[in-house]
């Protein structure tokens, strides 16, 4: 089995998939185009129900493709499972420990699970690197969160995979722990030399953790790149307004700056250049008593998915208040 050096860590090729027979079903993944290069961090960013796990689960051969192909490690996801299987590690969004075990019993068995001969050397290595050498005798149910990450990802680790894979490995996590788990994945991307692809709906994550990323919506990429270009596709402020009595949208549309107005649920959405300029000017245009509530996206990643879907990707978060925002424009004009 000779390895391919220099190939793509993950590629697919109009990979999709859909759950269920026939027309009926659910298309989880539509047509999905990916050249993930070996040895970077990769993410997958979208809300819930985007895809994210089936594309997880198609790459590591858990779950069949429908059409479309796909390689990891250069190895072909159907034809070549095997080898896939021996090259990638899985951090599963579930925990997968053995609470009864000790942290180098759950070594042990994953190391037999996966045929491992030598696996010692490794083991002890795995557990000097995430600082979990002292408490490998003590049973797993008395490991912290954060020592508990650190063992479920040894545990991906110790056969050596290329490409490892990471669920949403932050999800319920405090902030501490989870910034704790960035530092570790960025050290284990560098000292392993392994390929990450990690999913989540955290948009600080994905900016903060990621070489590169996608953005999946409803089964199909949207848009793809580093985190700067990304933020950089969106040259403009949004600001999302609700009206108890509608908006007159050509008096809105001749506001200078306005790129676009848009009805947005039962809000309106307005694409301008500078809101800091915008502002003043919609107080002056519109009957300001029936502003319900106003607030301002700047360019990040969660306007990037707002402005290609007109969703957001996170949980909705609740818009500033109008007295607040008020209290920000009598600020911003002393
Ligand atoms: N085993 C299954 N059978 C049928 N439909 C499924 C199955 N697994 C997932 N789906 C559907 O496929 C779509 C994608 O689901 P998936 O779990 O991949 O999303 P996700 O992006 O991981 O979401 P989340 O952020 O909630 O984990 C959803 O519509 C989901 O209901
Ligand atoms: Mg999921």
């Amino acid at each position: 089995m000779t390895d391919n050096v220099g190939t793509p860590a993950i590629a697919t090729h109009d990979l999709s998939k859909r759950y269920g027979n026939g027309g009926r079903g659910v298309l989880a993944l539509d047509h999905v185009n990916l050249t993930i290069p070996p040895a970077s961090v990769f993410g997958l960013l979208g809300p819930n129900g985007a895809g994210k796990t089936t594309l997880i689960k198609v790459l590591t051969g858990i779950s069949d493709i429908t059409a479309g192909s796909a390689t990891v490690a250069g190895f072909d996801v159907r034809r070549e499972s095997k080898a896939v299987r021996a090259r990638i590690g899985w951090v599963a969004a579930e925990v997968i420990l053995d609470d009864d075990f000790s942290g180098w019993e759950n070594l042990w068995l994953q190391a037999k699970l996966q045929n491992l001969s030598d696996w010692e050397g490794r083991a002890n290595h795995l557990l000097t690197y995430f600082s979990l050498q002292d408490r490998k005798d003590d049973k797993v149910s008395h490991y912290s969160t954060g020592m508990r990450k650190k063992l479920e990802i040894a545990l991906a680790l110790l056969h050596q995979p290329q490409v490892i894979f990471m669920d949403e490995p932050t999800i319920g996590l405090d902030v501490g722990t989870r910034r704790m788990l960035w530092d570790i994945v960025t050290g284990v991307h560098k000292e392993f030399g392994v390929t990450v692809l990690l999913t989540t709906h955290y948009i600080e994550e994905a900016d903060a953790l990621c070489d590169r990323l996608a953005i999946i919506d409803e089964g199909r990429i949207i848009a793809q790149g580093t985190p700067s270009e990304l933020k950089a596709r969106v040259h403009a402020d949004l600001v999302l307004l609700e009206m108890s009595d509608g908006l007159d949208t050509p008096v809105v549309s001749a506001i200078p700056g306005v790129q676009e107005v848009r009805p947005q649920g039962g809000d309106w959405m307005i694409r301008v250049g500078s809101s800091e300029e915008f502002l003043p000017r919609l107080l002056a245009a519109i009957p300001t008593d029936q502003i319900r509530r106003i607030s301002v996206e700047k360019p990040s990643l969660e306007t990037v998915f707002l402005d290609l879907t007109g969703k957001r990707i996170g949980a909705e978060e609740p818009m500033r208040d109008i007295r607040k925002f008020y209290a920000q424009m009598r600020r911003a004009r002393s």
